[in-house]
């Protein structure tokens, strides 16, 4: 036989396995199969011989054919699926969803103060009592002793509400005692409150005072209720909120609706004090305002700034910073 029908095969086989492309593999078939190809040239060449080398060298021909063929096909699905999958591989969507992680806030430091001292005060056998913050003078003022020609009442810089009437009546609060008298008429003793609230007077703001604040105001009536109940009261409210290391102490003071009246102190374990309200007997007036027999019951009241508390707590300087929402210094806290 006139062509090294072997290594055709041999060297088409191997180009087409490094063909990377179907259109590659199929270029390669053309020129070892097409019309100009050396097997369709030996081909023609067989008649030339005589018919028992024909039929051998046909045959050969053929197998080499056929196994060529066998190569083009299996190369070429097998680029066809690599291609396949690489296009897949390109079109493929990110569908992953990136969630960063959600904002979460926090409770104002006057709103956690807030609710640290109820805990400590419900823990204490208390229960909350709220009142309106647009009170009527008789509340916030007469039923708690502090009649019209009281000097008390100038000293509360009261902020009046002005809706058309007798703008004298009613007022915003200013302080949380009138939530004394709504619980004495509305429940019957024995009565252990405490009142927690916004309160607000005319005043400027500054590092100390702001004309809306917080106090929390408690309210004892039982029978035989004493100073002394009073002074253990406050100083298990001190070593329950504040903790082990502090104390307390009543100094003898003046309010129109309690009587005797005082001053409670609390000394912190480095023996400094800070003054933190005031507190008394509920006077006799004010129980009868409240629709309760002094003959019967007796009671004492306390009320302290919250705010003075948050600002304590986390060593802050000046009260406007709380009030001035700004995210960047609440979220400190
Ligand atoms: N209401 C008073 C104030 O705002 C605080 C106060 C003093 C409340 C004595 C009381 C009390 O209940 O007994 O300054």
């Amino acid at each position: 036989m006139s062509i090294d029908s072997q290594s055709i095969l041999d060297s088409a086989v191997a180009e087409i396995t490094d063909a990377t492309s179907a259109e590659q593999v199929a270029e390669i078939s053309r020129s070892y199969l097409g019309k100009k190809s050396e097997l369709v040239e030996a081909r023609k060449g067989l008649g030339a011989l005589d018919p028992q080398e024909r039929a051998e060298a046909g045959k050969q021909l053929n197998e080499v054919k056929t196994q060529i063929e066998a190569a083009v096909a299996s190369r070429t699905a097998e680029l066809k699926d690599s291609e396949f999958a690489l296009q897949l591989e390109s079109e493929r969507m990110d569908l992953t969803e990136v969630i960063d992680r959600p904002i979460v806030g926090s409770a104002h430091i006057v709103t956690q103060a807030w609710q640290e001292l109820e805990d400590t005060f419900i823990g204490m056998g208390f229960t909350v009592a709220e009142g309106p913050e647009v009170e009527t003078d008789w509340h916030n003022f007469d039923a708690l002793n502090i009649p019209p020609s009281h000097p008390a009442r100038d000293g509360f810089d009261t902020i009046y509400v002005d809706h058309g009437g007798d703008e004298s009546t009613t007022l915003l609060r200013t302080h949380t005692s009138p939530v004394q008298i709504r619980s004495m008429l509305t429940s019957e003793p024995p009565i252990y409150i405490v009142a927690p609230g916004r309160v607000f007077r005319r005043d400027t703001a500054d590092a100390t005072h702001m004309p809306v604040f917080h106090q929390i105001e408690g309210l004892v009536i039982d029978k035989g209720i004493s100073m002394a109940d009073l002074a253990g009261t406050i100083e298990a409210f001190t070593t329950s909120y504040f903790g082990e290391g502090f104390s307390s102490r009543l100094r003898p003071n003046h309010f129109p609706f309690t009587e005797p009246s005082a001053e409670f102190d609390i000394q912190m374990p480095d023996g400094k004090w800070l003054e933190l309200g005031g507190c008394g007997m509920v006077h006799p007036n004010v129980l009868r305002a409240g629709g309760i027999d002094p003959e019967e019951w007796s009671g004492f009241a306390f009320g302290f700034g919250i705010d003075r508390l948050a600002l304590m707590k986390f060593g802050i300087t000046d009260l406007r910073e709380l009030f001035t929402n700004d995210v960047r210094f609440l979220k400190q806290f």
